[in-house]
């Protein structure tokens, strides 16, 4: 017995010790990261302003401050694939920064983001190489921690390329690990589940070890992209809606509005999902070339605020009706079982005419306050469109391939219990 018993205790022990309690994204981190829009592109000879170096993440810390994006919450700047040389240092064993394309190195960039108050992000690998051939953290997880660290880097996206997919359990949390023993607080971003697609994964353990984690594949600037991951997303919601909460993110990968492949409808839906999924904000596209409407889109502060609403809450899909789907999460005031909650109504047909999507006021939709409710549209700026009693219906007219964003806010909710 007492034997069986030690077997049984000793794994949980050991997983228990190295858990991250850092202490970070109590709310879905938000900021820029260069994959989806700048690759690994590295010829700064003839693409000067695209190549992945100093240059281009300091232009874009430069709009996010200028345009009003820090304002609203996005803060980290965040550094892809393609940033060291294609060796390590082989005195030291340390990662080395391109000193062609950074030759001011890691640590002077994140010192031009703290001292805009922004944070610098960076990317890794946890097998031999990275995605993009250069040197992996394999063998050398608490070197690279402490270069991080030493450099003042705020975040990590560690990548699963060049890494036996068994092996994910084990490696991830050994830079969890690694992280920790630095002493600096660094957003841990996993990969490990988007090596995993449909394999049974360990949830519990991937939310104990990683703040953030990508579950599929990478998103492309193409709404069949955007919405091949609203559809993972809603035929996983059951496993994802538990393991989500202040600290421990879904992330269905970043931002793409502002590109070339979506329309404003199709670039509001994916703002309205993100926000409602509680997913990462981190936009990839060029914040000096960006449109006006797209822009507005991005900085919507009513969208944000449900984003990053201080319960952590994920939503999911509650209502499915023809070409629409409608989906919802819980926000503040949040008083169970007749909380707040913000709908994203979507209209998945594509061409033709916009049509009526009719909203019942129902415990089926947590819309039970005999009180009622307060709708307003957050794309039309938070305008009031009506007053929800239960029973009552609210018709909206929704784009094609568009969505309307509902908050429904407790009436006196205060001065309720
Ligand atoms: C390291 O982990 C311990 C225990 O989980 C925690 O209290 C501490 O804040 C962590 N430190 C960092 C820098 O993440
Ligand atoms: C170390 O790296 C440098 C530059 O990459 C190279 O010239 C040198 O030969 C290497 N030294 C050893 C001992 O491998
Ligand atoms: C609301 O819509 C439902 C279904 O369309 C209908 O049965 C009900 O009578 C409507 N309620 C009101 C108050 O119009």
């Amino acid at each position: 017995m007492t034997r069986s018993a030690t077997l049984v205790l000793f794994p949980f022990l050991i997983a228990g010790a190295i858990a991250l309690e850092n202490g970070l994204a109590r709310t879905p981190p938000m900021g820029w990261l260069s994959w989806q829009r700048y690759r690994c592109i590295t010829d700064c000879k003839n693409r000067p302003n695209d190549c992945i170096s100093e240059g281009l993440y300091k232009r874009m810390a430069d709009r996010l401050i200028a345009d009003g994006y820090r304002d609203v919450g996005y803060e980290y700047v965040n550094v892809d694939d393609c940033w060291s040389l294609l060796e390590r240092d082989n005195v030291t064993g340390r990662l080395v920064a391109d000193p062609a394309r950074f030759p001011n190195g890691i640590a002077a960039l994140a010192e031009y983001m703290h001292d805009r108050g922004l944070k610098l992000g960076i990317y890794g690998d946890a097998g031999t190489k990275t995605c993009g051939g250069y040197p992996g953290s394999e063998g050398y997880f608490d070197v690279d921690a402490q270069t991080f660290a030493e450099w003042g880097v705020d975040m990590l996206k560690l990548d699963g390329c060049y890494l036996d997919t068994d092996a994910m359990a084990d490696v991830y949390p050994k830079m969890t690990r690694a992280l920790n023993e630095t002493g600096r607080p660094i957003l841990y971003s996993c990969s490990w589940p988007a090596y995993l697609i449909g394999k049974k994964l360990d949830y519990e353990s991937i939310q104990e070890h990683c703040n953030i984690w990508r579950n599929f594949n990478d998103i492309d600037d193409a709404w069949t992209s955007v919405k091949s991951i609203i559809d993972f997303y809603k035929t996983n919601q059951r496993t994802f809606v538990q393991v989500a909460k202040p600290g421990a993110f879904h992330d269905p990968d970043m931002l793409i509005i502002g590109n070339f492949g979506l329309s404003l409808d199709q670039a509001r839906v994916q703002m309205a999902l993100w926000a409602i999924f509680a997913s990462p904000l981190l936009m990839s596209n060029d914040l000096e070339k960006i449109g006006r409407a797209e822009r507005e889109i991005l900085l919507n502060r009513h969208v944000i605020a449900v984003n990053q609403d201080s319960d952590g809450i994920m939503g999911s899909m509650v209502e499915k009706s023809g070409d629409f789907e409608v989906y919802s999460r819980p926000v503040r005031p949040n008083r169970k079982p007749s909380t707040s909650r913000v709908f994203a109504i979507m209209n998945r047909v594509e061409g033709g005419a916009p049509s009526p999507y009719t909203l019942c006021a129902s415990d089926q939709l947590g819309l039970s306050s005999g009180r009622g409710y307060y709708v307003t549209d957050l794309f039309a700026n938070n305008r009031l469109i009506g007053v929800l009693r239960p029973g009552d219906n609210l018709t909206v007219e929704v784009n094609p391939s568009g969505v309307v964003l509902l908050k429904a806010t407790l009436i006196d909710a205060d001065s309720e219990q």
